[in-house]
């Protein structure tokens, strides 16, 4: 019989811990979770971001749910049973890199707003920022960069998010960005005074 996977692991202190990091570093830890219908601008924002945050002298990564989908999670598709264990899985990694000392940005549909509020179980509140990327579907399918609402419509993709899968929009987002209306320049802004306001850069 497989022991279950708790038994006689032993959870190892570092010697270096988060705090170190964020000293050296000059600036805390933090998670930035996008989450938005596709095409609502989650990844284009987080890496706008990241380049600003970059620019200040910040340590910073991306998640990003296509690339994530290329290596780590490849074996999992769109069945909201998979969708669940990607978001686990990013949970966990972005849990990993905050407490590497990074802001980590975070770019997935994440539809459920259970399976997000397990990613924000994981962490103190003050470390966390869910970051609403607002955009009708009508405003995304326009949008469409990679044709993929388009191949919705036309069933050649199943449980596509906005057309054939649902999204629940978040109810209390630390961040609400309008992507219709705001420039990404605006955007970027927005979310760094938030990040100055709430003490996690300078
Ligand atoms: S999530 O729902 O599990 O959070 P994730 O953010 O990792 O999704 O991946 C979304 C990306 O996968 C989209 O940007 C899109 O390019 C691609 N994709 C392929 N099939 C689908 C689908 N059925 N629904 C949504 N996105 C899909």
């Amino acid at each position: 019989m497989i022991d279950p996977p708790t038994k006689n692991i032993v959870w190892h202190s570092p010697t270096i811990t988060r705090d170190c990091r964020q000293q050296l570093n000059q600036h805390q830890a933090a998670i930035l979770w996008f989450t938005g219908l596709p095409s609502s601008g989650k990844s284009t924002l987080a890496h706008a971001l990241e380049a600003e945050l970059y620019r200040r002298g910040c340590h910073t990564y991306v998640l990003d749910g296509d690339n994530i989908r290329h290596g780590l999670n490849a074996d999992l598709g769109f069945s909201w049973q998979d969708r669940r264990e990607n978001i686990r899985r990013i949970g966990e990694v972005s849990k990993l890199l905050m407490d590497s000392g990074c802001i980590v940005l975070s770019a997935f549909i994440s539809p459920s707003i259970a399976e997000r509020q397990k990613v924000r179980d994981l962490f103190e509140p003050i470390d966390f920022f869910e970051i609403y990327c607002q955009a009708s579907v009508k405003t995304c399918e326009k949008r469409d960069p990679k044709g993929l609402y388009q191949k919705a419509r036309l069933g050649q993709i199943q449980h596509f998010t906005g057309v054939s899968s649902v999204y629940e929009a978040p109810l209390n987002p630390e961040i609400i960005l309008n992507t219709e209306q705001l420039s990404i320049t605006d955007c970027v802004d927005l979310i760094i005074k938030q990040l100055i306001f709430c003490k996690i850069i300078k």
